[in-house]
């Protein structure tokens, strides 16, 4: 009696690591994609004035309030060069991922990914019906997405793939797509007529002295949050940036929009354009202080050798390959948190068995030292005599 599209989706990754997690007294988690801070606080005392406000308790505009609507028009404007783009609020990047789903393909049209891939965006496509995933190749020793099999694809596949799809930074490879590669990917999706939607969730997350860009384009659509940067994972805001001049495209998103959650709570999207006020550089200070986190990480992964540990150039994240005979990496990842009290991401939520996601925003940076202090342990042990008992 359920549904197809729901009974085929595949399970959240994040709730069975919670259901590990959860089953392991004083584990430590380096699974879950959060950061660690909280709200700028100046935005949280302003929102806590605005409860009061009758506005607040009502239905909002579907695409957002027209202020913060205003103020994300002057940032993307401002920090992320898109000057044709319209702006509609979601309850979070994955709504908004679900929204251009929704109003962009139909449950026969095939979509492209790259591996390793956000577990979400696929979920999202299953879920909707869109079942003809195809999953191209990362390169193997920068995991970028592999430009010549998607012009390959797309020229071969018919009918064409109706969208592709890249997170840049990435989760969970935690690498950043340069700005010609990205383009390149654009121009290819461009001339097969194809639609190319980036997930920007983690553009303040850029490490080392890069730089993060965004790319528009009418067959573009970019997708923000405000979860990472602000903290405010709880508070679901997120945003998509859609070209103004495809005909149409803003009257259907409306109707998903609509049906979804009609808008975006209004308190979460009062907290948004407070926190917006306070401009990039707040992010950036909060965002600078992982790489602490990264560089123990990357330490503690030394057990597996150094070939073996990638990404850390942007996002969250680094990614790493278990030593070949441990396909089974939901099973190495049970044996870490059970023998040694810290959990990881596996690799086969992404589509790559064998490798796992460790995430460095969750904990500061004491907790983050204990956790690869445990990590460390464990992966050498892993090295030296297999999963002990
Ligand atoms: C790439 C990517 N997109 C979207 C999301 C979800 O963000 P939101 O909380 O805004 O829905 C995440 C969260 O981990 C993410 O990593």
């Amino acid at each position: 009696m359920l549904a197809k599209r729901a009974l085929l989706t595949e399970t959240p990754v994040m709730v069975e690591m919670q259901k590990l997690i959860r089953g392991v007294k004083g584990c430590v988690s380096l699974a879950q994609g959060v950061v660690y801070w909280l709200p700028p606080k100046e935005a949280l005392e302003k929102v806590q004035e605005l409860v009061w406000e009758p506005s607040v308790s009502r239905y909002g505009a579907d695409e957002g309030l027209p202020e913060l609507r205003e103020a994300l028009m002057n940032k993307l404007s401002n920090e992320n060069k898109l000057k044709k783009s319209s702006v509609m609020v979601t309850a979070g990047a994955n709504q908004a991922f679900v929204n251009i789903v929704l109003t962009l393909c139909d449950a026969q049209d095939s979509v492209v990914m790259f591996a390793p891939y956000y577990f979400n965006s696929y979920m999202s496509f299953q879920m909707t019906g869109v079942t003809d995933i195809l999953v191209g190749p990362g390169d193997p020793n920068t995991l970028y997405p592999d430009a010549d099999w998607l012009e390959t694809t797309l020229q071969q596949r018919k009918p064409t793939p109706k969208l592709v799809t890249v997170v840049n930074p990435g989760n969970p490879s935690g690498t950043y797509i340069p700005a010609p590669l990205l383009q390149r990917i654009s121009d290819i999706c461009k001339k097969a007529g194809c639609w190319l939607v980036v997930d920007n969730t983690y553009e303040y997350f850029m490490y080392d002295g890069r730089k993060h860009v965004c790319i528009e384009d009418d067959h573009i659509v970019n997708i923000f949050s405000f979860s990472k940067a602000y903290g405010m994972m709880g508070w679901r805001v997120g945003y998509i940036a859609y070209p103004s001049e495809v005909k149409g495209l803003a009257e259907q998103l409306l109707k998903v929009q609509d049906n979804i959650p009609i808008c975006a709570s209004i308190i979460s999207q009062q907290l948004a354009l407070h926190s917006l006020k306070l401009g990039p550089k707040w992010v950036t200070d909060q965002v600078q202080k992982l790489v602490a986190n990264r560089e123990v990480l990357i330490d503690a992964l030394s057990p597996l050798g150094k070939d073996s540990v990638k990404g850390g150039e942007g996002a969250i994240y680094l990614w790493a390959k278990l030593p070949d005979k441990y396909q089974d990496d939901f099973a190495v990842i049970s044996w870490l948190a059970k023998k040694h009290g810290v959990a990881l991401i596996p690799g086969s939520s992404s589509g790559c068995p064998g490798y796992v996601r460790i995430s460095f925003g969750g904990l500061v940076e004491e907790q983050c030292e204990e956790a690869s202090k445990r990590l460390k342990k464990g992966l050498q042990q892993l090295v030296d005599e297999g999963m002990v008992p």
